[in-house]
C-alpha cells in the first residue's frame, strides 16, 4: 500500500522497537536522523546515547523541525536541528563540525502533520490548494506540474513515480479537464482522477483511493524525492564509522528499490554487511494500531572496515 493517509493524530514512530534493536545506539554515540520529522525516532535515540552523545536532526520542512525542537527540548545529548535536505548531508555535517556517525536513519516520505493540514495540499481526503511542497521555498507546486506538463510527461510521471497502470488514461483526462479551468485544488484533482479511472472513492470496490498513486507520483516529483535519496545513499558510506549502522524505512516500492540495490551493490563492493536479508515489516499489532506502519519496510546495513 502506498497510502499513508489515515494515521491517527499524535505521532507514533514506525517500527520503533525494530529500529532500536537493529540500530542500537550506544552511550556517547553520534546519531544522524536525516528525516527528523516530529522527533519520534530521534527521542528514542536521544535516550540511548545519553548526555555524552550527539544527535543531529535534518528536515526540509521548517514546521516539522519546529515540532521536533519542542519534542527534543529536554533530552540529554547535544542536539543540532537543521533545516536541510538530506541530499546536502555533506555540507550540513561540515556546518556542524561532525564528520563521523555511528547511526544514520532515514524514515522517508511525509508524516501525519503534512497529511492533517489541508493547506499543505498532500491529502486527497481534505480539500486544499494543490501544493505538496515539503519545503515551502521550492519554486514548483503540484498544481504547476498538473497544469504545465504535457499529456505524455504526466503519464510518464504517474507511471515511473508510482507504477500507476492507468497513467495514460489519467493524464489524458487531466489534460481534457484543464482546458476548461486550471486544476488548482486537491479535491478537484482527486475528482478528475476518480472519474478518469471510473472508480467512486466511496465504493467498496475502491480498496485504496483511486487517486493514491497520482498523488504519490506528484509529491515525489515536486520534492525531487528519488534523486535526493540517491545522493543520500551515495554519501552515507563516507561518514559511517566501522560497525556503524544505516537504516532506511521506505513506504512504497519506488523508494525501496534504490535502497535495496544500493545496499546490494555496496555489499558486493565489501562496504556493507546487510543485516536485513528481507526488509523488516511491522507486527500485526503495530499495523492495527498505526495504519501508516502497514506499508513500512526497514532495511539496515552495517559499515565494514576498509580493505
Ligand atoms: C516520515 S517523516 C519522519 C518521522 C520521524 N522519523 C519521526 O519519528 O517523527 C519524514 C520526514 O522527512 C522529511 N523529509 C522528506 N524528505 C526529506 C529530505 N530529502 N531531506 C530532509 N527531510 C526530508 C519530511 O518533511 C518529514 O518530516
Amino acid at each position: 500500500m502506498s497510502d499513508q493517509e489515515g494515521e491517527p493524530r499524535g505521532h507514533i514512530p514506525v517500527l520503533a522497537h525494530e529500529v532500536c534493536e537493529l540500530m542500537p545506539a550506544k552511550p556517547g554515540g553520534v546519531v544522524i536522523d536525516v528525516t527528523v520529522g516530529l522527533g519520534g525516532h530521534a527521542a528514542l535515540f536521544a535516550e540511548l546515547i545519553g548526555p555524552t552523545g550527539t544527535l543531529i536532526g535534518l528536515d526540509v520542512d521548517p514546521e516539522n523541525l519546529a515540532l521536533a525542537k519542542q519534542r527534543l527540548a529536554d533530552v540529554a545529548p547535544r542536539v543540532e536541528l537543521i533545516q536541510a535536505n538530506f541530499a546536502d548531508l555533506a555540507s550540513v555535517l561540515e556546518q556542524v563540525g561532525i564528520d563521523r556517525a555511528d547511526i544514520v536513519l532515514a524514515d522517508l516520505g511525509v508524516n501525519s502533520a503534512h497529511l492533517d493540514q489541508p493547506e499543505r495540499g498532500f491529502s486527497f481526503r481534505h480539500d486544499g490548494p494543490l501544493d505538496m511542497r515539503m519545503n515551502p521555498k521550492l519554486a514548483t507546486t503540484a498544481a504547476d506540474l498538473v497544469n504545465r506538463l504535457t499529456e505524455k510527461e504526466l503519464a510518464d510521471l504517474f507511471f515511473h513515480n508510482a507504477q500507476e497502470t492507468k497513467s495514460r488514461r489519467i493524464a489524458k483526462w487531466i489534460c481534457e479537464q484543464r482546458k476548461d479551468a486550471r486544476i488548482t485544488t486537491t479535491g478537484r484533482l482527486a475528482e478528475v482522477v476518480s472519474r478518469a479511472v471510473g472508480v467512486n472513492p466511496e465504493s467498496r470496490r475502491a480498496k485504496i483511493h483511486p487517486a493514491t498513486r497520482t498523488f504519490q507520483a506528484l509529491r515525489m516529483a515536486v520534492n525531487d524525492e528519488i534523486p535526493c535519496l540517491d545522493r543520500l545513499l551515495a554519501k552515507v558510506p563516507d561518514i559511517l564509522t566501522v560497525g556503524g549502522r544505516f537504516g532506511v524505512i521506505a513506504f512504497h516500492s519506488v523508494e525501496d528499490r534504490p535502497v535495496k540495490l544500493d545496499f546490494r551493490q555496496r555489499k558486493t563492493d565489501g562496504i556493507y554487511r546487510i543485516l536485513t536479508k528481507k526488509p523488516i515489516v511491522a507486527s500485526a499489532e503495530e499495523r492495527d494500531a498505526n495504519p501508516r506502519a502497514r506499508s513500512a519496510k526497514l532495511r539496515v546495513v552495517e559499515r565494514l572496515p576498509a580493505e
